[in-house]
């Protein structure tokens, strides 16, 4: 809170300094009457400057909601289940432990969108909030040789960003690329400890993101297909099972016999689906609209087309999600 405080003074100071032709002894008149005027609105400082206040921080329901439905396409269970779990979570005034999500499904089907809106829904400032943490196994755990560094690394940053805003948010990407044993080193933070050290964990969101489980998500939805039943109706417990057994029982993935799966640590496997020609289309338009272009269903359909789909005789998964359309697109407007 002071620091906050401490903060909007600095700021004001700042601005004032490089402003000309203003001369110093006014500034510091002004700052002074800042200063006073804080002390008598002490809460209007948390608007200018971003603190672990509600102010900043609180779940717009809504926004997750409409966000998860016009944006995330053709993941209805993935977006039922985190909007579900989400808003659980963040309404639970006394939770007995962190959030754990971990997000599972073939390449560009949308998990860093969907980490993104979870974001975009809790944090004002969406991914550019200081109490966002981004973590990507490739960039940042890199070398075999140093896992022991990074654990400890790792732990200590996990603890002292929770000690600093304990509504604190980690995503922990390429999870299926992440060396085994490291994420085992943050485990006593997931589990359900009144705190540790004097550093409560509970209000804490930790997600991971991994292809772990792809395969065999895609296997039932082709099931499915095969049946002749409708996408939609895909549930949690068609996938769930799917996703556990082949995380675990992977050996290159960060998960490998994690005590965190061990030890039912995480609250809820997220499937995301493969996507479907029509899915890719929708990319396709929406990235135009990004774009300020006029939305061309032509065009889209066009590059949708030439896209890579699997199974070869039946081409119903784009192969690569939508994760090629923006760049794709260039070559058909
Ligand atoms: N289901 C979806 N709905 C809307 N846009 C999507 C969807 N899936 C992917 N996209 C878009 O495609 C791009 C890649 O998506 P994203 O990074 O979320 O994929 P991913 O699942 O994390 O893939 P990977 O496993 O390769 O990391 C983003 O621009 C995203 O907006
Ligand atoms: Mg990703």
């Amino acid at each position: 809170m002071k620091l906050c405080s401490a903060l909007g003074v600095w700021m004001f100071f700042n601005v004032a300094a490089a402003m000309e032709p203003i001369s110093t002894s006014i500034a510091v008149g002004m700052a002074a009457a800042l200063t006073g005027f804080l002390a008598s609105y002490p809460n209007l400082i948390y608007y200018f400057h971003e603190c672990c206040r509600p102010e900043w921080i609180s779940l717009n329901k809504t926004h997750l909601e409409v966000a998860l439905n016009k944006e995330l396409f053709g993941q209805h269970v993935a977006s039922r289940v985190v909007l579900k779990t989400v808003t659980g979570y963040m309404q639970n005034p006394n939770p007995k432990k962190p959030l754990v999500l971990s997000l599972h499904g073939w390449t560009g089907t949308g998990k860093n969108l969907m980490s993104q809106l979870i974001a975009e829904s809790i944090y004002h400032k969406g991914m550019e909030s200081g109490f966002v943490h981004l973590f990507t196994a490739t960039a940042h755990f890199q070398h075999q040789k140093h896992l022991e560094t990074y654990k400890e690394q790792l732990q200590m940053w996990v603890k002292g960003n929770v000690t600093k805003c304990p509504r604190s948010m980690f995503i922990f990407d390429e999870m299926d690329k992440m060396q085994p044993g490291l994420i085992d080193s943050i485990k006593p933070y997931l589990d359900y400890y009144d705190n540790l050290d004097g550093v409560s964990y509970r209000q804490a969101i930790f997600i991971f993101l991994s292809n772990a489980g792809g395969e065999k998500i895609a296997e039932v939805a082709l099931n499915f297909w095969n049946a002749g039943q409708e996408r939609e109706e895909i549930e949690l417990k068609d996938l769930e099972m799917a996703i556990t057994l082949s995380v675990f029982n992977n050996k290159q993935s960060g998960f490998w016999h994690a005590t965190l799966i061990d030890k039912h640590l995480v609250d809820v496997y997220v499937p995301f689906l493969p996507l479907e020609q029509k899915h890719v289309v929708q990319c396709g338009l929406a990235e135009m609209v990004a774009r300020k272009m006029k939305p061309d269903k032509e065009v889209v359909e066009r590059m949708a087309q030439d896209l890579n789909y699997f199974p070869k005789e039946h081409r119903l998964f784009a192969t690569q999600g939508c994760k090629v359309i923006s760049s794709r697109l260039d070559y058909y407007i």
